[in-house]
């Protein structure tokens, strides 16, 4: 019960000369805008992590808040778990990063072999980024192919790329069933879009025929099957049979990106919905909260990175790839994963989401929950949520969900900004209740219009 009595004002972060804010002052002469992350910018200025244990997370002025947020779902037991503290301690001391494999790498692309059926070869690197850069690189090598598909407002990492119409706005995007490759950063190349195919996710019917239409010159169409950008709305069981189909058909790479969905099940979202992809990108929890990715998939594909003869059809190097570390902290994060664990994250996503939305509806507030297993997201409006175009908040309702998720930073409870939280095995049914009452408490600062 001590861990409810801190959730009463966690504002340390807010008075003027607090840490964080001599902190972010210091930060701001050394690093653009006192940044290196741009989803971790807050305004006025970030809160500053000291510490962290289980679900807990204190800042550098001593504030206790209820990680809901586990470094945006990279850390499946929270912070500090002793059994992966102590595997990768033991594996730092005998040496950070050498110039040669080490035996640890074998063990972790195993446990993904054994637990994924379309994963037959592992390679690591070390980001979700570079797993689907590498995917990508996988499936042009492999099908001689040069563009690619990907879904409207979908994130996959800090990639040309693999950035197409993430963000796109209603002034720019087009028509539904033919969207239009919208640059992320300013300076993209023309010649990214010209070789990125958007696609609306979760509309079987229009993505087929967009991608029959793009076919010969296809090396893969990228799919993540829960993606949180386009609204944590889980792929519809029709949508991903197609999309698995149409590319078969036409000899064009599935890959699905499961950086985060990986979550979702012992053998992973496609464990879940049933559907078998030629590759998969992996990330987040697959590297015990130590900077991971890896990319898996058929031999017959993952063989365009074999050295043995010479120079590899696709070359794939990276002096910190499949680093000791972080095979070590990964292997024994994910050894704890059973399928019981997953069971009972399950169980407890259910009801949190379930709680939540009780929640939305004794108060009258307009919003919705979504998400599946550990994952859920809280949305300002009550529409009904099937895509990214649904999912996009209006102005008036972001500003409402930045009111609510100031509140709950306010009231120690840390969630993303656009609602997106997840559950590590280090909750349990006290910290639902207290999140829950929380919530509660916070939500007349969804209701209220400016
Ligand atoms: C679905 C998805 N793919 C790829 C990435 C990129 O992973 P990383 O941040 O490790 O580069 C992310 C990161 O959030 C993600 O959510």
């Amino acid at each position: 019960m001590s861990a409810l009595r801190t959730l009463l004002t966690t504002r340390g972060y807010a008075q003027p000369d607090s840490m964080s804010a001599r902190l972010w002052r210091r930060a701001q002469d050394v690093l653009p805008g006192g940044n290196s992350r741009t989803t971790v910018f807050m305004a006025p200025h970030p809160i500053y992590a000291a510490e962290g244990e289980g679900c807990w997370l204190t800042d550098v002025d001593g504030d206790r808040r209820l990680d809901l947020l586990n470094n945006y779902t990279a850390l499946i037991h929270g912070h500090a778990h002793p059994t992966v503290t102590e595997a990768a301690t033991r594996r730092l001391a005998r040496g950070a990063s050498f110039p040669l494999p080490t035996p640890e790498e074998i063990e972790l692309a195993a446990l993904l072999c054994e637990r994924v059926e379309s994963v037959e070869r592992v390679r690591f690197t070390n980001s979700g980024s570079e797993a689907v850069m590498m995917a990508i690189k996988a499936a042009r090598g492999f099908t001689g192919r040069h563009r690619i598909a990907k879904f409207e407002g979908a994130y996959h990492g800090s990639y040309d790329y693999a950035e197409v119409s993430l963000g796109a706005s209603p002034a720019e995007w087009g028509r539904l069933a033919e969207p239009t490759s919208i640059p992320y950063s300013k300076g993209t190349p023309p010649s990214v879009l010209q070789d990125v195919v958007v696609l609306p996710f979760n509309y079987p019917d229009l993505a087929a025929a967009r991608i029959e239409r793009e076919a010969p010159t296809l090396a893969a169409v990228l799919v993540d099957p829960m993606p949180n950008r386009v609204g944590l709305i889980p792929a519809r069981d029709d949508f991903l049979r197609k999309m698995r189909e149409v590319t078969a058909a036409h000899g064009i790479l599935l890959i699905f990106d499961e950086v985060i969905s990986f979550r979702l099940g012992y053998r992973g979202a496609q464990g879940a919905f049933g559907v078998r992809p030629d590759l998969t990108s992996f990330g987040k929890i697959i590297g015990g909260g130590f900077p991971v990715g890896a990319v898996g998939g058929r031999a017959e594909v993952m063989a365009v990175f074999d050295p043995r003869g010479g120079k590899p059809l696709v070359p794939h190097g990276g002096t910190f790839n499949a680093n000791p570390v972080t095979m070590a902290a990964g292997l024994a994060a994910m050894r704890l994963m059973d399928k019981g664990a997953f069971a009972r994250m399950d169980e407890m996503g259910e009801k949190l989401r379930g709680g939540l939305q009780a929640c939305l509806e004794r108060a009258g507030v307009p919003g919705s929950v979504t998400g599946m297993g550990s994952l859920f997201r809280l949305h300002p409006s009550a529409r009904t949520l099937v895509d990214y175009r649904s999912a996009v908040p209006e102005e008036a309702e972001k500003e409402r969900l930045d009111r609510l998720h100031r509140e709950l930073i306010d009231h120690g409870v840390l969630l993303a900004p656009t609602g997106l939280g997840c559950l590590s095995t280090a909750v349990g049914d006290a910290e639902i209740e207290c999140f829950l009452e929380v919530f509660s408490n916070c939500l007349p600062s969804l209701a209220r219009e400016t």
